[in-house]
């Protein structure tokens, strides 16, 4: 076993706390500082959710919400979710959430107050080609919350740092009145990984200061 692969004591807490995965932890710590999943935004969108630690995270500290709806290539876990995943207030798409099938069905149960996406790309071992493959995924996920994520509403996005990724986070900031990267504690040491967070979505995009407009 890699010392990569060895169990840490993040994945151990998520093992004795009931969830699959150890980025429960990066989710509750972004929204515990920027509280991503305020009142009366009562439908949220998890793309990439697989095995199902944030879809858990969200139905357990929100019971509430009217609904979740999630999508992965991959199914859940459902080792820990206790019925929650078979909740009325729970929709679960295996697919590929680029797809226009998957795109469709996730359409018709918006619009959402929150999106958030841990989507990655499977490694490759060349940071280039993750790195290029990380930022389609995290613009999928952006053009998710142009479409269906309403006014005010509140995005986080997984990206892989390198390639253009300054080049999202000034298409964020014209999109919400607030947007930053932020890494939690929970990311592996020695990982590129980050999340861009957007708060607030402006009803329209503020033209920014260089005068360039970013589609
Ligand atoms: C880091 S994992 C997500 C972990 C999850 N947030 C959790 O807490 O359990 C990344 C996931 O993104 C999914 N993924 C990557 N590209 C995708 C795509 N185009 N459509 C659907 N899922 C995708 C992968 O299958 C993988 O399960």
């Amino acid at each position: 076993m890699s010392s990569y692969e060895k169990p840490d004591p993040w994945s151990l807490r998520a093992q004795r706390e009931g969830y699959p995965a150890r980025s429960v932890y990066k989710l509750k710590e972004i929204d515990e500082k920027f509280r991503l999943f305020r009142g009366g935004q009562n439908r949220v969108l998890d793309l990439g959710a697989s095995p199902g630690s944030w879809s858990l995270y969200v139905l357990r500290r929100y019971p509430a919400l009217d609904l979740l709806a999630a999508a992965d290539m991959l199914p859940l876990s459902r080792r820990f979710d206790r019925g929650l995943f078979e909740g009325d207030n729970f929709f679960f798409i295996q697919g590929d959430f680029t797809s226009a099938v998957v795109k469709a069905e996730l359409a018709r149960r918006g619009p959402y107050g929150t999106v958030i996406s841990d989507a990655a790309p499977g490694t490759t071992g060349s940071r280039s080609v993750d790195t290029l493959r990380s930022l389609a995924l995290a613009e999928e996920a952006l053009a998710y919350a142009d479409a269906y994520l309403v006014p005010g509403g509140n995005l986080v996005i997984k990206v892989f740092q390198g390639g253009d990724t300054a080049e999202l986070l000034a298409r964020l900031k014209e999109r919400f009145t607030g947007a930053r990267g932020f890494k939690p504690a929970a990311c592996r040491g020695g990982s590129f990984e980050t999340y861009y967070i957007g708060l607030g979505k402006r009803a329209t995009l503020e033209k920014p200061k260089d005068g360039k407009v970013r589609a």
